[in-house]
């Protein structure tokens, strides 16, 4: 039985069903889970900081074992802060690999004490990304099928102003 907290660390621009799904799995395994949302500014987020911890927080309401927060800065070093030696990564597709295994090796590089684990969602939701998501969403398409009813608003509400 493992018996630890992990942080699962993403942008979560916003958060998907395939987050979503990753979170529920993950929080089934490990005692408590931080979902640790990055500011990631060269990533020029649609949604604030505090945007996105708000919708990810209000989506895993639910989920009595998580907790959500934003932070700045290194992975590693958010999680040394924290005490947390896990984390917990998703992979798609193959072509996910490459990026995730070269992260995780520079993440053990400069904290070796962290371990990565990587995790698989269900079927259903290999395809979605925040990225494809946003772009639905810009050009005024349907996203109900990949993001909570809470972000599917939100995402309608930035297309207004
Ligand atoms: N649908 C999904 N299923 C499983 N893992 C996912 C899914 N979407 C993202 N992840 C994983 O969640 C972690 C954080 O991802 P991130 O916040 O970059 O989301 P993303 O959907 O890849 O966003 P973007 O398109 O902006 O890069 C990564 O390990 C990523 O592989
Ligand atoms: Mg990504």
């Amino acid at each position: 039985m493992i018996k630890r907290t992990a942080m699962y660390p993403g942008t979560f621009d916003p958060i998907t069903n395939g987050h979503q799904d990753l979170v529920r799995r993950a929080a089934s395994i490990f005692d408590r889970l931080v979902v640790a949302i990055a500011a990631n500014p060269n990533k020029a987020p649609m949604f604030s900081l505090q945007q996105r911890v708000d919708m990810a927080s209000r989506v895993l309401e639910d989920v009595k074992n998580v907790e959500v927060i934003g932070y700045e800065g290194l992975t590693v070093e958010f999680a040394r802060v924290k005490g947390l030696s896990v984390i917990v990564r998703g992979l798609r597709a193959v072509s996910d690999f490459e990026f995730e295994f070269q992260l995780a090796n520079m993440s053990r590089h400069l904290s070796p004490d962290i371990e990565s684990v990587f995790m698989t969602p269900q079927e259903q939701y290999t395809f979605i990304s925040s990225t494809l998501v946003r772009e639905i969403a810009v050009l005024g398409g349907n996203v109900s099928e990949f993001v909570h009813p809470i972000v599917e608003t939100e995402l309608k509400r930035h297309r207004q102003v």
